[in-house]
């Protein structure tokens, strides 16, 4: 990963996946390594952002680095200035960028016109940052990442796709189950099954939650309505109604099952009242560990 973007979970090897997690659980626990040393990153977001920019502020200055934020007001990704522009400017003054952005193209054009790392921390396709955390978080809780069946019940959006990718990587089973029209995107999916096929493991894709929630070990749920999507807010809350994690649901999946959410958590609609305090919620472990699994994503860029 040495010098090189990360847009997708599939910028990894599937070896590479498991090798980033356990950088990722071994940093967490680790005397502190400065790899970034004298290195300066430009974090360039599009949307809103709590979790993502402060693990990543904190997480680059833990590792020796400093950072400038620039917020879609101040840039105009693609609107005031072309991201071919803006990436070759940035690419004389700093050593990476981390972009969350509206459209994945963004990032395509941003990392074809710099010869630094550009490293995704959200766009409309993927959240590759966002399944890492993941993976560690369950790493951490069940003590392995193989033969686990992962159940995402809702949309299949940028969380499910890199978490479907990840989960393939790693030998995990994973499930989506959604309304037929909201799957996840077939070129992602292809390389899912591809990577799935390899490591033993399996990518379905069922209509019911209740289907997809059958001794599952980690039930994982993200909002149905996501940045970029506000336009569509009253039909999606229609189509997805269903697909709500709920302790009814829980009841199908193992006892000693994970409830795990990204976050920002809409409470009545894709999780109920009480999900995020149920004795099996693992959310703020989740929030957490984006720091540790980025940090191990900058180290494995960024070390010699
Ligand atoms: N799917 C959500 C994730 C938020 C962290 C979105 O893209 O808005």
């Amino acid at each position: 990963m040495k010098g090189k973007d990360f847009l997708s979970v599939a910028d990894l090897s599937s070896e590479g996946v498991s090798q980033l997690i356990e950088r990722a659980y071994k940093m967490k626990r680790g005397k502190g390594e400065r790899p970034l040393e004298g290195k300066e990153f430009a974090l360039l977001f599009e949307k809103p952002s709590l979790r993502t920019r402060v693990s990543f502020e904190v997480g680059i200055r833990q590792l020796g680095g400093t950072c400038t934020y620039l917020s879609q007001q101040d840039v105009g990704l693609g609107v005031r200035e072309p991201e071919a522009d803006i990436a070759r400017v940035l690419d004389r003054w700093v050593d990476g960028i981390i972009a969350r952005v509206f459209s994945h193209r963004s990032l395509e054009l941003l990392a074809k016109y710099c010869d630094i790392p550009v490293v995704n921390a959200l766009s409309d396709l993927e959240h590759p940052c966002q399944a890492m955390g993941d993976l560690l978080t369950i790493q951490e809780h069940k003590g392995r990442l193989s033969d686990l069946n992962v159940a995402f019940v809702g949309d299949g959006n940028n969380v499910a796709a890199s978490l479907a990718l990840a989960c393939a990587s790693v030998g995990a089973n994973f499930t989506l189950a959604s309304p037929e029209d909201y799957q996840i995107p077939a070129p992602v999916l292809d390389e899912a099954k591809s990577r799935a096929a390899r490591s033993e493991s399996r990518i379905d894709w069922v209509s019911e939650p209740n289907e997809a929630a059958q001794d599952a070990d980690v039930l994982y749920t993200d909002t149905w309505i996501s940045m970029g999507q506000e336009d569509e807010k009253a039909e999606r809350i229609a189509i997805f109604g269903n697909y709500k994690i709920d302790e009814e649901l829980a009841k199908a999946a193992k006892s000693d099952f994970l409830f795990m959410h990204d976050m920002p958590a809409y409470r009545g609609q894709e999780l109920s009242e009480g999900m995020i305090d149920h004795p099996n919620s693992v959310v703020f472990d989740q929030a957490e560990n984006r720091m540790h699994a980025q940090k191990a994503v900058l180290a494995a860029i960024y070390s010699d």
